[in-house]
């Protein structure tokens, strides 16, 4: 098949190397791509979030499925275009694409759907804000409404600083306050064809920038999967996603294809595992990024063959998609000064040294080439993924590689899959 890949990013980069992998014979065309996936992918220098000039692309190249990575281009109506023009694409229309683009969208399908999350007040004005903070208490949370890169979200004690956070997103529109929530949290995806539903293998993403979940929220600075201890809670892994794609994915689609804006990509469920059960504390409509990292490298069921069964319609065809027991780790190589205000241009030293250790391989997140030498374009820079047969192995390996790269002044967790016990 020629498939086209929409983004730049690690995400990307990881399909980019699923597709690859499959040995199928694949034309892959990434847009823009990235300097990691060039060897497995023509680099096509198109905006991806411009739905006439990749509908164009594609129908010069005669493309037969498009992959949409990032939100952006799903919010500018890409998806939209190709299906109009009958491009089979994996990615949600404009209109389910909200889902992740509004918070308060979201809340309102889950409301109708009856889908566990925490309670909201979707705030206006300053006054809305303060009333909704004092009717939850602290821990206060305040997320932006809309698309906030990963940023939109605050959790604190301090009710001046959830004020001034909401402050920061008022004028542009409105803020969610939100009930605090507190468990293990867990990223599901779903493949969906816009009716039927297929459950990917859980995985466990750090938002938090430091050791110990601690400093500012990130896009993600590393992930694991499987997830051995859902046995302990559930009794199988099996019984968890069972839960979630019954009680959670299943509904959401049904409510979404009710509403005449079939989910037709990838329902990313953000869930929190809270005394109360399972609750969602968001979607996005796409893959995780850092969790595709770890699960797609998981999985034995050819990716093109669910994604194109996905984009037409087919997937309720399809048996479930098998993954490997491997443990999968991976850890993000971030510059200084991520997330609030990266520093690019700075050597990325060892690249080379690090995609030697066993089990390892290097997924590009946001890195360029200067005079012939790597280096860092953007806040998350490398993704080091290490498999091995349990995760003190997939661990060792990880940080291995990750000494052996250097970048001045960047920063990474020590602490991803850290204590995970052995499935
Ligand atoms: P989100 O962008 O909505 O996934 O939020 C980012 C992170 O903020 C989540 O992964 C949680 O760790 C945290 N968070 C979001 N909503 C809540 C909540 N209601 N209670 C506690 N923590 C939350
Ligand atoms: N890892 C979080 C996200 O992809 O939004």
């Amino acid at each position: 098949m020629k498939i086209l890949v929409l983004g730049s990013g690690a995400r990307e980069h990881a399909i980019v190397l699923a597709l690859a992998e499959e040995d199928a014979g694949h034309e892959l065309y990434a847009a823009p791509g990235n300097v990691g996936m060039a060897t497995r992918a023509e680099l096509v220098a198109i905006d991806p979030v411009d739905p006439a000039a990749v509908a164009d692309f594609v129908a010069d190249t005669a493309v037969d499925l498009v992959v949409i990575g990032p939100e952006a281009p799903l919010v500018a109506g890409v998806a939209d275009t190709l299906r109009t023009r009958g491009v089979p694409v994996f990615g949600p229309g404009r209109a389910a694409a909200q889902l992740e683009g509004s918070k308060s969208f979201a809340k309102r399908v889950m409301d109708t759907a009856g889908v566990p999350t925490g309670r909201s007040v979707r705030a206006q004005t300053r006054a809305e804000v303060v009333d909704a903070l004092a009717r939850f208490g602290a821990p206060h949370v305040v997320k932006a409404d809309g698309l906030a890169a990963g940023k939109g979200v605050l959790v604190t004690e301090d009710h001046d600083a959830a004020l001034a956070h909401a402050d920061a997103y008022l004028d542009a529109g409105a803020v969610l306050v939100e009930e605090f929530l507190t468990g293990p949290e867990v990223s599901l995806f779903f493949l969906s064809d816009g009716d039927a539903v297929l459950p990917l293998s859980p995985a466990q993403d750090y938002k938090r920038a430091s050791d110990g979940d601690v400093g500012p929220n990130t896009g993600g600075m590393g992930a694991y999967s499987p997830l051995p201890w859902l046995r302990e809670l559930f009794g199988s892994e099996q019984a968890f996603v069972d839960t979630v794609t019954h009680d959670i994915a299943e509904p959401v689609i049904r409510q979404l294809d009710a509403e005449g804006a079939p989910f037709i990509g990838l329902l990313y469920a953000g869930l929190i595992l809270t005394e109360q059960g399972i609750k969602v504390i968001e979607f996005n409509a796409r893959f995780g990024d850092p969790e595709t990292q770890v699960v797609l490298p998981r999985l034995q069921t050819p990716l093109s063959g669910l994604l194109m069964a996905a984009a037409s319609g087919r997937l309720d065809h399809e048996p479930r998609p098998q993954f490997s027991d491997d443990a999968v780790v991976t850890v993000v190589l971030a510059s200084e000064g991520y997330p609030q205000a990266p520093i690019t241009g700075r050597p990325v030293v060892g690249a080379d040294a690090a995609a030697s250790v066993d089990g390892v391989h290097l997924v590009h997140a946001a890195t360029a080439v200067r005079d012939g030498d790597l280096v860092t374009a953007g806040g998350r820079v490398l993704g080091i993924v290490a498999r091995g047969d349990s995760f003190t192995q997939a661990r060792e390996r990880a940080y291995r590689a990750v000494d052996e790269i250097e970048i001045e002044g960047g920063h990474h967790r020590r602490d991803i899959a850290a204590g995970v016990a052995e499935g």
